[in-house]
């Protein structure tokens, strides 16, 4: 489902909310998107630009849940299938992201938001760069591009993600197709880490049909049915790029970074730009959520895994809850070491038995309340690689950030504090008594 038959669905639903109102793309249209976070907007009249501009179709789960037509509990699964068995896309002769050709570029003309009046400048945020990498083919990433004029941009380019490495082992420019108004399936499969060589559009087309078209003059195969497509080259020149707010919702680190140049734009005849606020629900959602098949499927290869989150709490980013069947005394601890090799950004992590609400932290709480001991069942790991995002992390240019990682065993504990073994009705004795139902009628006043 492309990106505007998501948006007309979610119109049907009643989630759209549409702006007819002339909006500012410069801070005003920031501060509306952050005032109805958590709702896709969609902004017909947008100040110096024919583009429409729609933000926030990726703020809340249940929209993942209505462009893949599935209830909001099969989100793990299918992405766990979808990141398993990739599906080659077909590559289609005309494409409508090419109705419309653009050889002299100006990217004045682009509804680019300036979102806080502290930013290094205007960012595309929603924009997906698809790369070869000369060993591994096709790599598709988010990268956010500060723009420097009507041609160019500065862009974030993690160190040692598949752009980075690409970048390195290509002599001269490395040529990019940057992506912008993506299918939900595009931007979920941009925004996970497959195994090197695994085609991230072939994990987007497993979850829903994703056909390419030949970029017009890149060899580079993009989306079909995106809304505009800038086709460039990456440079090994470096400009400033920054101030930027990240997931953080902190100012990230300020940074010399690759300069991107564009040559040719390509976009439907009414393209729809894409926003995407910097630190609210859709960028954590965006983040977090690919995060969780990952860690599933580690913990599964050491003990029963029913469930992960990524909670909103750690920016989605840098905690999870991992619900496991505790069928061994050590399984809450193989599943924190196995939770954090399924995501190297993940700092804190709490392991709970299948009674406790993963999506309630009230009931977190309660099980690390009542199952943990600091002394017995916590594990701290020192000196680790860890997330470039955490401001608390020991960050040196150019390296990967070091931090200290934390896991809680909230399952209940098999063993008494002498070493010896809990009976089962011992460890039934942690279970939460409950007082049962009852109708509610006549006992109201
Ligand atoms: C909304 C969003 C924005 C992101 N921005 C960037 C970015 O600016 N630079 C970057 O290198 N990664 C960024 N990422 C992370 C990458 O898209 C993601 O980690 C990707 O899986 C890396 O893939 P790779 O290892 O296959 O290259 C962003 C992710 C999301 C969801």
């Amino acid at each position: 489902m492309s990106l505007r038959s998501f948006i007309e669905k979610a119109r049907q639903h009643g989630y759209l909310v549409i702006v007819d109102k002339e909006i500012n793309p410069y801070l005003e249209m920031a501060r509306i998107i952050n005032a109805l976070d958590g709702r896709p907007v969609l902004f017909t009249n947008v100040r110096g630009s024919d583009y429409r501009v729609v933000a926030g179709v990726c703020s809340a789960r249940k929209y993942f849940a209505l462009a893949l037509d599935i209830e909001e509990a099969q989100l793990l699964p299918i992405l766990i299938e979808a990141l398993t068995n990739p599906v080659e896309p077909e590559v289609v002769a005309s494409a409508p992201c090419q109705e419309v050709v653009e050889r002299e570029v100006d990217l004045d003309k682009l509804p680019i938001l300036t979102h806080l009046p502290g930013d290094g400048g205007p960012y595309i945020t929603a924009g997906v760069a698809i790369i070869k990498d000369p060993d591994y083919g096709r790599n598709m990433c988010f990268h956010r591009l500060m723009k420097l004029d009507e041609r160019s941009f500065a862009a974030r380019i993690v160190e040692g993600r598949g752009t980075d490495t690409a970048l390195q082992k290509t002599e001269g420019d490395l040529e990019v197709a940057i992506c912008i108004g993506n299918s939900i399936p595009v931007l979920l499969a941009a925004a996970m880490s497959p195994p090197k060589g695994v085609d991230e559009l072939a994990i987007a087309n497993a979850l829903r049909s994703t056909p390419l078209v030949k970029c017009l003059t890149k060899d580079l195969e993009v989306p079909a049915d995106c809304e505009i497509v800038l086709e460039g080259r990456i440079t090994h020149r470096l400009a400033t790029e920054g101030p930027f707010l990240d997931l953080t919702e902190t100012y990230d680190i300020v940074r010399q970074q690759p300069m991107v140049e564009i040559d040719c734009i390509t976009h439907r005849r009414d393209a729809i730009y894409q926003a995407l606020l910097p630190g609210k629900s859709e960028h954590k959602l965006l983040m977090g959520l690919p995060r969780e098949p990952t860690i599933y499927a580690e913990v599964s290869k050491v003990c029963e895994c029913r469930d992960v989150l990524v909670t909103p709490g750690g920016m989605s980013w840098l905690h999870a809850v991992v619900q496991i069947v505790k069928r061994h005394p050590n399984d809450g601890k193989r599943a924190i070491e196995a939770a954090f090799r399924g995501h190297g950004s993940l700092k804190h992590v709490v392991v709970v038995d299948e009674d406790i609400n993963i999506r309630s932290m009230r009931d977190v709480e309660w099980a690390i309340a009542t199952r943990f001991q600091a002394d017995r069942d916590l594990i701290v790991l020192e000196d680790r690689p860890g997330s470039s995002l955490d401001p608390s992390a020991t960050h040196v240019p150019g390296q990967k950030a070091r931090t200290s990682k934390m896991g809680l065993d909230a399952t209940i504990p098999w063993r008494k504090p002498d070493g010896t073994l809990r009976t089962e009705a011992e460890r039934e004795a942690f279970k939460r008594v409950d007082y049962g139902e009852v109708a509610p009628e006549g006992l109201a006043p």
